[in-house]
């Protein structure tokens, strides 16, 4: 019988009958804000685990190691069990967020070349950025480490800021998770518009989780526009 291993705020991650396998569940329920704010998405699970499912596939193809397996059901994937890094990278190429609230740069300025944040995945101290000098003092990656995590970011960004442009949607950012493999570091977690700011690449509409953070309505119908243009993609 699956055993629950852990319960998130957007997932479930069961075991497997293989110890060096787990299931991933995702679920309808939303946080905001460290958990301060709650609510529900219809369907977004199945929208989630679709979209992870296809993304981390098109990833594989680029040469990036994912966990990915296979997709089980609807809200359901295999995956690798990993030893995940209390890590969260962040990549951007457009201004939003919490980039605009500490350097004041108005949202929705493009910048010159993507930058990439690391956040330490601890809810107690709500995430905080950290630099390479914090994550040293932590021991959370050696230097080595950290630079090879920064290039798989870019190289990743890279290859999705691709992928969403022939869906007509712009990459504004998005955050990663990484793990160990037997000693090999892979991506992990979820893509999803949890994950990522996707805005449509011609009316800047937003089609991500801002829209249940900023109380914008129509979150629901985001979530399925996403899907809707990657499941209608011909190279798929
Ligand atoms: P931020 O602008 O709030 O720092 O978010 C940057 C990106 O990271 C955005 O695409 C949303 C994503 N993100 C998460 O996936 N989980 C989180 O807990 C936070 C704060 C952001």
């Amino acid at each position: 019988m699956p055993e629950l291993l852990y319960e998130g705020k957007a997932k479930k991650v069961w075991t497997t009958s293989d110890p060096e396998q787990v299931e991933m569940e995702f679920k309808d329920d939303a946080t905001a804000f460290n958990g301060q704010k709650r609510g529900t998405i219809l369907d977004k699970g199945v929208v989630n685990a679709k979209l992870t499912a296809v993304l981390f596939a098109v990833l594989e193809r680029e040469g990036i190691r994912t966990h990915l397996v296979r997709q089980l059901d609807d809200r359901r994937l295999l995956v690798d069990r990993l030893e995940m890094l209390a890590l969260e990278i962040v990549a951007r190429n457009i201004v939003a967020g919490s980039l605009a609230q500490r350097t004041g740069l108005a949202e929705g300025t493009v910048l010159k070349a993507p930058i990439v944040e690391i956040y330490y995945k601890n809810d107690a101290l709500g995430d905080p950025l950290l630099n390479d000098e914090h994550v040293a003092v932590l021991e959370l990656a050696s230097p080595e480490r950290l630079a090879d995590l920064k290039e798989r970011a870019r190289a990743i960004n890279r290859i999705l800021s691709a992928f969403w442009a022939e869906m007509g949607i712009l990459l504004v950012d998005f955050k990663l998770e990484f793990g160990l493999r037997r000693g090999e570091l892979v991506l992990g977690d979820e893509i999803t518009p949890d994950t990522c700011r996707l805005w449509d690449a011609k009316t800047r509409a937003r089609l991500d989780k801002d829209r249940f953070r900023r109380d914008l309505g129509q979150v629901e119908e985001a979530y399925q526009e996403v899907l809707r243009r990657v499941m209608g993609h011909a190279a798929l």
